[in-house]
């Protein structure tokens, strides 16, 4: 039987950076991944797939709507369906290889077969053409990833009934698509075929898009995509479903007590999702998971038997890439005798819609709930030459400081690039600065950083110089 220092399960960017760092460390590392590709679902039909269609539906809605201002005229645009998707696959395939040549490079054994724990150091394979082998372990990561969640009444069916698994393999542009859910999917494949020319109809239970982003930034981003097509159905339920083999009928009520009924071509289950531990054998670990299917862990992300740890989307917690890869190095760092440490506050999250949310730290609601005083430093990016400059006018910087510390607590961007801008407030929080630090930075003219610096010169006492 082959024996490993370290088994895998699953080849997400949880697991399979988890592999590489414990291969890096010197450990015998297998990793094991049930699908054909390696990756997860961020690769296969998460974060790669979402931002390339969005990224590709972008162009298009651009070159329709936003060109002329620029003096150039494109007449007689179309578009390409079928090779978007397949542009789409292309960076899909790329990426997956990537990370099989990287499996290579560092001497990691991969096996293509789903993996169930038959004791606490042995794992038993299946491959998909049935064949079985048993492999033997001193440690394992569980990496197993999570899958969508479904109303009890309305099962993904992947025809008429889509998750965002589907949504990002159509193979035709809907007339009309009712997404549940107004969370980071929901405005995400949202925005994607809002811009091809869809009619998208959003339908949340709260009354609030993107439960998770600071109060002001989602109201703002819920007014920018409404501007562009978007409607949205906030304090709603979903009561019932019809589904045929063409159209599917929902049923709504408002908080108010209205009820609609809406029809649509297809409806997309955006409503979070679960972690995925079915089949992993657990029980035969001692291993329990809560009524969702999450495993607990202690602060060492070790589960109920001692030489098994879980990591990612199987854990709860934010369910982001870049979480479940911290994690998957901190546990490959832990089993070397390494002291690696995860700072679960400044995890920085990005909601890929135009304009981009980015956000770190504390929103405002948890500053007053937690009962901490704090100053607010607010800069518009209509203020800012960059901006004008690109057209990109939507949007604001808000930064949270200490009322008497003026330590940085919260960071919230709304605008162009704030997925990438974010990075100067959490390398900025990691080293703990104030307001005033980054107010007395030197930032780069013209570039959309500068909303930062006028953001902090409003935190610190309230002196932007551009308003
Ligand atoms: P996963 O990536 O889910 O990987 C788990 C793997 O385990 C899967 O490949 C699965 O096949 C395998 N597996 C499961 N059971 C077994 C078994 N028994 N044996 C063998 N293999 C098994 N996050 C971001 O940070 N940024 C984004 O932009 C972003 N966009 C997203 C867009 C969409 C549409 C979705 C759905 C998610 C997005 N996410 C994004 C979330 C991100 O994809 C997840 O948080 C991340 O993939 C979790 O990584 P993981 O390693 O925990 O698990
Ligand atoms: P989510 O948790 O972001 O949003 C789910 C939304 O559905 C919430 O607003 C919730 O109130 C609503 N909802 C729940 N039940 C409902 C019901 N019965 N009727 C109407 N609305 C209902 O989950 P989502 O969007 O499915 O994404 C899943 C995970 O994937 C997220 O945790 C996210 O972190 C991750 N992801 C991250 C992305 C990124 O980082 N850019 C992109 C896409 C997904």
């Amino acid at each position: 039987m082959n024996t490993y220092d370290l088994v895998v399960i699953g080849s997400g960017p949880g697991g399979y950076v988890a592999a590489i760092r414990a291969a890096q460390l010197g450990f015998r590392v297998a990793l094991i991944e049930k699908y054909p590709t390696l990756g997860g679902t961020c690769l296969n039909v998460g974060c790669i797939p979402s931002k390339a269609l969005l990224d590709s539906s972008e162009h298009y809605y651009n070159a329709k709507k936003k060109f002329a201002p620029h003096g150039i005229f494109a007449e007689n645009i179309s578009l390409n369906f079928s090779q978007m998707i397949s542009r789409k696959n292309q960076v899909i395939s790329q990426t997956c290889e990537g990370v099989k040549y990287l499996m290579d490079k560092n001497k990691i054994t991969v096996y293509k077969a789903t993996g169930a724990f038959k004791s606490k150091n042995i794992l038993s394979l299946q491959t998909p053409e049935g064949a079985s082998e048993e492999i033997a372990f001193k440690n394992a990561i569980i990496g197993t990833g999570s899958k969508p969640a479904e109303l009890p009444f309305l099962k993904v069916d992947k025809k008429r009934v889509i998750s965002s698994t589907q949504a990002l393999s159509l193979s035709e542009i809907p007339n009309s698509l009712i997404i549940i859910g107004a969370g980071v999917i929901g405005l995400e494949l949202g925005s994607i075929y809002n811009r091809l020319g869809t009619e998208v109809r959003v339908i949340e239970f709260l009354e609030r898009v993107t439960p998770a982003l600071d109060t002001s930034l989602a109201k703002e981003l819920e007014k920018t995509l409404k501007k562009s097509g978007i409607s949205f159905h906030l304090s709603t339920s979903v009561t019932a479903a019809q589904v045929n083999e063409r159209k599917v009928k929902i049923s709504a009520r408002a908080k108010s007590g209205e009820e609609f009924s809406f029809t649509s071509d297809y409806v997309l289950m955006a409503i979070g999702r679960n972690p995925y531990t079915t089949g992993l054998g657990l029980e035969n670990l001692g291993i329990k998971t809560d009524d969702r299917g999450c495993i607990a862990v202690n602060e060492k992300l070790q589960s109920a038997c001692e030489n098994v740890y879980a990591i990612g989307d199987v854990i709860g917690g934010a369910m982001l890439a870049h979480k479940a890869s911290e994690e998957g190095v901190f546990v490959a760092e832990q089993l070397a005798g390494q002291k690696p440490h995860i700072n679960y506050d400044l995890i920085p999250s990005v909601v890929y819609t135009c304009p981009e949310a980015a956000a770190v730290g504390k929103t405002e609601d948890q500053l007053k709930s937690d009962g901490i005083s704090y100053k607010s430093g607010m800069f518009p990016m209509r203020a800012l030459g960059r901006a004008r400059i690109s057209g990109d006018l939507e949007g604001f910087v808000k930064i949270l400081a200490d009322k008497n510390s003026d330590k940085i607590l919260g960071v919230h961007i709304l605008g162009a690039r704030a997925a990438d801008m974010i990075m100067e407030a959490v390398t900025a929080m990691e080293f703990e600065a104030a307001a005033e630090d980054i107010a007395r930075i030197s930032h780069p003219h013209p570039t959309f950083t500068e909303a930062l610096h006028e953001a902090a010169l409003a935190a610190v006492e309230n002196r932007s110089l551009h308003v």
